[in-house]
């Protein structure tokens, strides 16, 4: 169930208030611009919705000027995610007067946090719509239309249900799952897709707003997600990436079995033509040695965990409500080592959280050189608004020790980085090759054709690899020889299987 409902306030813009029927319009352009900030989640919407719209005849364009359809699929996590956005839609409300064909629509996180708020702050919005309800985004463009046409504006809002307006089952059917198949060409790589397998949160970290922007925590079933993988195979895709806010927290009753995360990557790695799987985000607690079993025994599984400590310091893991300990979380890293030795594991982090003291910062610091974590993504608090964080605790820390603390993490996290990348210098990964790097395709607006460019891909623990070959190994597994590191990248050579007949040299494989 949605909450669809009409705005009856005065829109100093608009003759008319009243809603017109649903008929459609069709004397505009279909030039289609859309503007994603924040996760995979957001990009997956934003694809989806993108190809739904394209199946109707719309075009992307760069130029959000021309464009007489405009969407901004928002995030909320942070509040410089927000006041992106708000510029932005600050910066067309002169085209939106000018041009009345425009039609602006916000969706995505913020949407479902602000609701009438945005229309109150950015009164050229058409029409507001959450994350769980994506499916009806062409419904209300073509409504918006229609009022246009006729001189009228109604703002349409469509979201789900907050965290306690009501009974759980109703709160949870209020955010639809938005999970259309999508046409090979609808995809940005041709080679790679994001699958979700759940929506929705139910840890409720105090400084998130996830579990009331995105809503409880719901499990795809398997034979829909099995379906779509094997559709994605057909269309060309070699590796799927598993989204959810806590994947491995996975569970789905079908036909009066449990799956878990485990049982979804047998499934999975059965399907013909897939030769990589991922998953994303993983919630340290519920890394189960089931899961890390099958990653174990699945050759296509990536030897890659992305699982947030998001802080070293269990007083802060306690403001923010983590539900572990920094020894939790060292048990989970000794079961990793142990059972997928040479598994690469990336982090979140959080500087700056209200309590953080120099001293609790130090252990953050710490930890990361304990795990050695591949990469770090480091975060500076922001407070949000409705959270148990901002509820409780006064953003205390000034901006400039929040900066300061940031610095030091990522200085330290490259590092290691460094440090570890440079373990693979003479050794050979094999690398699924996505296409031109992005040097390349710069240097390609401006030098002549060549068969070699600087091609780029990961490696089976999740590294990024450049390497120069033909752009034609695009989605195909090639084996590379490192020869080079930087903090964030393996730079290698090419190994042809000619090259290693004639050498007859046998380089160790790491993943
Ligand atoms: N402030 C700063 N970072 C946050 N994150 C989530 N909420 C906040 C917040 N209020 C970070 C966490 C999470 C990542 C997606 O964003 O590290 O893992
Ligand atoms: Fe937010 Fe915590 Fe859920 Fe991650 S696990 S989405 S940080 S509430």
């Amino acid at each position: 169930m949605s909450q669809s409902e009409e705005i009856t306030q005065q829109d100093p813009e608009s003759v008319q208030t009243d809603s017109a029927p649903a008929d459609v319009v069709t004397d505009h352009n279909h030039k289609l611009y859309i503007e994603t900030v924040g996760c995979q989640m957001n990009m997956l919407d934003s694809e989806l919705v993108v190809a739904d719209l394209r199946k109707r005849g719309y075009e992307l364009t760069q130029n959000v000027k021309e464009a007489e359809t405009v969407l901004f699929n928002t995030c909320s996590v942070r509040e410089h995610a927000e006041h992106k956005i708000y510029s932005s839609l600050g910066r067309l409300r002169y085209g939106a007067r000018k041009n009345p064909k425009k039609v602006i629509g916000v969706m995505g996180c913020m949407a479902q946090k602000d609701q009438k708020l945005i229309f109150q702050k950015a009164p050229q919005v058409d029409f507001v719509v959450g994350t769980g309800q994506l499916a009806q985004v062409a419904e209300l463009i073509d409504k918006a239309r229609v009022n246009h046409s006729q001189n009228r504006r109604s703002r349409e809002l469509a979201v789900g249900l907050g965290r306690k307006d009501g009974k759980r089952e109703e709160i949870t059917n209020s955010f639809q799952s938005y999970d259309p198949l999508r046409d090979p060409e609808m995809r940005p790589s041709p080679y790679q897709a994001f699958v979700r397998i759940m929506i929705g949160c139910d840890k409720f970290c105090s400084y998130c707003v996830v579990p009331s922007t995105r809503g409880p925590e719901q499990s795809r079933g398997p034979r829909e997600i099995l379906s779509e993988v094997k559709v994605l195979a057909d269309q060309g895709v070699k590796e799927v990436t598993l989204l959810g806010q806590t994947v491995n927290s996975y569970k789905h009753t079908q036909d009066g079995k449990l799956y878990r995360l485990s049982d979804l990557l047998y499934l999975i790695h059965d399907v013909e033509g897939i030769d990589r799987i991922k998953f994303v985000t993983s919630y340290p607690k519920d890394m189960t040695n089931d899961l890390l079993e099958a990653i174990r025994d699945l050759p296509k599984a990536t030897r890659y965990l992305h699982v947030p400590l998001q802080h070293g310091c269990d007083d802060v893991l306690k403001y923010m409500k983590r539900g572990y300990t920094v020894e939790d979380y060292r048990d989970m890293m000794h079961r990793i080592n142990e059972i997928l030795p040479g598994c690469s594991v990336s982090s979140d982090f959080i500087v700056g959280h209200p309590g953080e003291t120099e001293e609790s910062h130090q252990k953050s610091l710490e930890s990361i050189r304990e795990f050695r974590f591949k990469n770090s993504f480091i975060f500076k608090y922001s407070e949000r608004p409705g959270t148990k964080a901002a509820e409780r605790f006064e953003d205390d820390i000034p901006e400039e020790i929040k900066k300061r603390r940031n610095n030091e993490m990522l200085d330290l996290q490259n590092e290691i980085s460094e440090a570890d990348n440079a373990e693979f210098i003479g050794r050979q990964v094999e690398v699924l090759v996505e296409g031109p790097s992005k040097s390349a395709l710069k240097a390609s607006d401006d030098s002549a054709d060549s068969l070699a460019e600087q091609l780029m891909g990961r490696s089976k623990c999740d590294r990024i690899v450049v390497f120069d070959g033909n752009p034609r190994l695009a989605g195909s597994l090639a084996d590379v020889e490192v020869i080079d590191v930087t903090p964030t990248t393996l730079i290698g050579n090419i190994i042809t299987r000619e090259y290693q007949h004639q050498s007859g040299a046998s380089l160790p494989i790491l993943q």
